[in-house]
């Protein structure tokens, strides 16, 4: 398939984007700073927080998994069976407890993964959300593919 041109110079801090690419969902985040430093405290919860376990993209080798620190670029696909997570940016909620700090939650079977797409212990997926190769064009315009 052909890589996908995006827009993102109005996308607002903590709004999620959701674009197709070679038929599958791709997500892209706008993280605000108080997100961004949420993920540091995540780090002893998570499966495999420095990413190691999977092939990832040079760029997405780091502890917020992305090109721009501000810009998240993901698979909404989850990494168990392949359903959809839910974007769930809200704090500490009933449903997910005092913990959840934002992130994606798979109601298939549970699985959780963190705003920087990094999946929790103990829960049906295996490896983080994958980052798909991706590139800037400009300060706006990011190329999928
Ligand atoms: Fe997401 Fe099973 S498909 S937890």
């Amino acid at each position: 398939g052909a890589p996908v041109e995006v827009d993102i110079g109005k996308l607002e801090p903590g709004m999620l984007l959701t674009v197709e690419w070679r038929g599958r969902v791709v997500w892209v985040l706008k993280r605000t700073p108080e997100m961004l430093q949420n993920l540091e405290k995540l780090n002893a919860q998570l499966a495999d927080p420095d990413s190691k376990r999977e092939q990832q993209p040079d760029y997405a080798q780091n502890p917020v998994r992305s090109i721009k620190p501000e810009v998240l670029v993901v698979e909404g696909v989850c990494t168990h069976l392949g359903c959809s997570p839910v974007y769930r940016k809200d704090i500490a909620p009933a449903d997910l407890g005092a913990d959840w700090l934002g992130g994606f939650f798979c109601p298939c079977h549970g699985s959780k993964f963190d705003l920087a797409g990094r999946v929790y212990k103990a829960v049906p997926a295996p490896t983080n959300l994958v980052v798909p190769p991706h590139t800037y064009l400009s300060d706006s315009r990011l190329l999928i593919g």
